[in-house]
């Protein structure tokens, strides 16, 4: 069912709630990577250019103490929006109570309000974790502030919160809307297109350390894809239940009987590396080598090697759609980079093709590599995107209205 999108409502002179993920690394109050912020842009600006009053909601980081209240405030995120937005976005350091709600009521159409981390809700309270937990009191007061409620935290879909289906939840039963922002609307559609409807060859890339966070997007993806590639530290554990020598390399024990099973049934759609680069120690430094399947003992695979690469390539070359999720290699050090690179680079060049991106590692990495511009769509969530791949209902979705 298709669900309510921001542009189906009329946000003019409305107080409007809009749920967004600026969960983004900040050390010592400098923000790392600011790409959450310029994703929510489109919606914020959407609201506030149609007369809207913004109040913006989000969580940072995990709070277990007062002491992380320190290190996980959003305001150093405000600032940023600030410079993005070009207007002032006033900060609330609280997220409720009087001071919240005299702020929200001074709004004039068109201000920006950023309330304090929503995570603040999870101590100091009889409830416990209110937000985490989906206090329904906590969704119920958030709900009372606004009018309208926008969900554009694509990157929390897969948490079921107070301040996403909790809020959403109570909005629905007060008779207001809840509906989806550009960038949860960007999200559902070209992950959704990809794993629901997607146009062959349909090539999944898959990488990262381990198989156990990957075995269930291989289960959904087996039936739906024509070739799945695999590669990084996931592929010794699939190389070793074919009896291959794997060295020192990652492996899961517990997992072979499962990349077993996978391998049976993926019959040739499972593609693993037919040569490594590999070195005695994790380190950018070490001596390493070009290897074949077996990786000589006391050494570790840390990157696909030039035969794997040209294979993969030869695979993508003919793919109109493709889905990457997780590294070919140690990307971070420059001698383990060339798998992931080459995989991103061909991806860039592939005409007429939709190429997707699923966050976390991959997504930094083709933002580290520069080939960020050429890929279709570099989804914002890391964990939700994954659950949205394995074919799981996310609950930050189901919350939203249906049109
Ligand atoms: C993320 O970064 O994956 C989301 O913001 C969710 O954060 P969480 O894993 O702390 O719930």
């Amino acid at each position: 069912m298709a669900k309510l999108i921001v542009s189906d409502v009329d946000v003019k002179d409305k107080k409007v709630l809009i749920r967004v993920d600026f969960n983004v690394p900040i050390k010592n109050g400098v923000i790392g990577n600011d790409n959450r912020i310029v994703a929510a842009l489109p919606t914020i600006k959407y609201v506030i250019e149609n007369g809207g009053k913004a109040i913006l909601l989000s969580h940072l980081g995990r709070i277990k103490s007062d002491e992380d209240k320190k290190e996980l405030s959003l305001r150093p995120v405000a600032e940023r929006l600030s410079e993005l937005l070009g207007k002032d976005v006033k900060f609330v350091p609280s997220n409720e109570g009087a001071e919240l709600e005299t702020a929200i009521n001074d709004m004039k159409d068109g201000d920006v309000i950023l309330m304090e981390n929503t995570r603040f809700q999870d101590i100091d309270n009889d409830f416990g974790k209110r937000e985490s937990k989906n206090d329904p009191k906590l969704g119920e007061y958030w709900a009372s502030l606004g009018d309208v409620y926008i969900n554009d935290a694509f990157g929390t879909a897969h948490r079921a919160h107070a301040s996403n289906v909790g809020i959403a939840t109570a909005m629905k039963a007060a008779g207001k809307p809840a509906a989806a922002g550009y960038l949860m609307e960007k999200e559902i559609k070209f992950l959704g297109d990809a794993v629901d409807n997607p146009v062959h060859p349909f090539v999944t890339i898959l990488g990262g350390a381990k198989v156990s966070d990957k075995i269930g997007v291989i289960e959904n993806l087996i039936p739906k894809s024509d070739h799945i590639l695999i590669g990084g530290g996931m592929a010794y554990t699939f190389l070793a239940a074919q009896g291959h020598k794997i060295g020192k390399s990652l492996f899961e024990a517990d997992k072979v009987e499962l990349a077993k099973e996978l391998l049976e049934k993926a019959g040739d759609k499972i593609v693993l590396p037919v040569d490594n680069i590999a070195a005695a120690e994790f380190s950018n430094d070490a001596k390493h080598e070009v290897v074949g399947q077996d990786i000589p003992d006391g050494e570790m695979g840390l990157d696909i090697g030039p035969k794997t690469i040209s294979l993969f390539k030869d695979i993508l070359k003919d793919a109109k759609t493709v889905v990457w999720n997780g590294p070919m290699g140690a990307f971070e050090m420059s001698n383990y980079a060339e798998g992931t690179l080459e995989v991103g680079r061909a991806l860039g060049e592939l005409k007429d093709a939709s190429t997707i991106i699923g966050g976390g590692d991959s997504a930094a990495a083709a933002i580290q590599l520069g080939i960020a511009d050429q890929i279709t769509h570099i989804s914002t969530g890391g964990g939700a995107s994954l659950e949205y791949l394995e074919g799981k209902e996310l609950p930050g979705i189901a919350a939203i209205s249906d049109k």
